[in-house]
C-alpha cells in the first residue's frame, strides 16, 4: 500500500513538472527578457520580470506570447527607461538591437518614448536569420537620425515602422536607401522630424 501510495505521488508530481513546463516560456527568452531588465535602473519598471523559474515569462507585464507555442511574440517596452547603462555624455541613450535576437518569433517590438539616439553596431553580427517574424517595429519619441535607418534593412518582415518625433531630418536623402530592402513596408510614420522637402522630392 505504502509503495502504490509513493509511486502515485511520484506520477502526480511528475505531471505536475510536466504540465508547468508545458506552459511556462523558453528558456533562453526568458533569459533574453532578464537580459533586458538587467538594463533598467528603475525599480518601479517590469517588477513582475523576476528571475524565478517557477515564474512563468509569458505572464510577465509587456509581454506576450503566443499561446501555443509559448514564444515571444509581442514586447511593449515603451517609455521604460530601458537600456539606461547606455547614457552617454549628453543623456541619450543607444540601442543595441542584437538583445531582441533571442526572440526568433517576435512579431512586434515597441521601444518608444526610451530617449533612444545612438545605435550599436554589431557589423560581425549576422542579421540574416535574426527577427525575421518583426512585423511591427514602433521606434517614436526617441532621439534617432538617419544614420540607424541602414541598419534596419535586415528586418525585412516590417509592415509597419513608426519614427514620428525624432530627428531623421534631411538626413533622410542619403540613408533612404536602407529602407529599400524593406519591401513588406506598408506603413511608414516619419512625421515630425524636420523633414522640410515633400517625401515625393526626396524620391520616395
Ligand atoms: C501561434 O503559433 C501557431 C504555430 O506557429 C500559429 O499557427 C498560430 O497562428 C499562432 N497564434 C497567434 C495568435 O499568433
Ligand atoms: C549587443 O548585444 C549583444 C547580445 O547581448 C552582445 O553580444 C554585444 O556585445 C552587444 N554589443 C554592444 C556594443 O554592447
Ligand atoms: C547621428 O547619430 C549618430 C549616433 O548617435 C551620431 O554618431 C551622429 O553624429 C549623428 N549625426 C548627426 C548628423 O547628427
Ligand atoms: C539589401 O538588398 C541588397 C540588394 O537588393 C543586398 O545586396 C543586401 O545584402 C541586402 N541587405 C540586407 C541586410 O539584407
Ligand atoms: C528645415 O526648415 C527649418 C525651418 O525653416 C530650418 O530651420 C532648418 O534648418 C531646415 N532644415 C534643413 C536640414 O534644411
Amino acid at each position: 500500500m505504502e509503495r502504490v501510495l509513493i509511486k502515485l505521488s511520484f506520477w502526480v508530481v511528475l505531471v505536475l513538472v510536466q504540465t508547468s513546463r508545458f506552459n511556462s516560456c523558453l528558456e533562453n527568452e526568458r533569459i533574453g527578457l532578464l537580459d533586458l531588465k538587467s538594463f533598467t535602473q528603475s525599480e518601479k519598471i517590469l517588477v513582475s520580470w523576476v528571475d524565478d523559474k517557477m515564474s512563468n515569462c509569458c505572464d510577465w507585464e509587456r509581454v506576450q506570447c503566443n499561446a501555443t507555442t509559448r514564444r515571444v511574440i509581442k514586447l511593449f517596452l515603451h517609455d521604460t527607461m530601458l537600456f539606461s547603462q547606455y547614457y552617454s555624455p549628453n543623456g541619450l541613450l543607444t540601442l543595441n538591437l542584437s538583445l531582441f535576437h533571442p526572440f526568433e518569433e517576435l512579431e512586434s517590438l515597441d521601444l518608444s518614448y526610451n530617449y533612444f539616439a545612438g545605435w550599436h553596431d554589431n557589423k560581425a553580427y549576422d542579421g540574416s536569420r535574426c527577427l525575421k517574424q518583426l512585423k511591427i517595429l514602433d521606434l517614436s519619441y526617441n532621439h534617432f537620425n538617419a544614420t540607424l535607418l541602414p541598419y534596419l534593412s535586415y528586418l525585412t518582415s516590417l509592415t509597419t515602422l513608426n519614427l514620428k518625433w525624432n530627428n531623421i531630418g534631411e538626413g533622410l536623402k542619403s540613408a533612404k536607401q536602407g529602407l529599400a530592402n524593406l519591401t513588406n513596408l506598408k506603413v511608414l510614420n516619419l512625421g515630425e522630424n524636420q523633414i522640410n522637402n515633400s517625401l515625393s522630392s526626396l524620391g520616395m
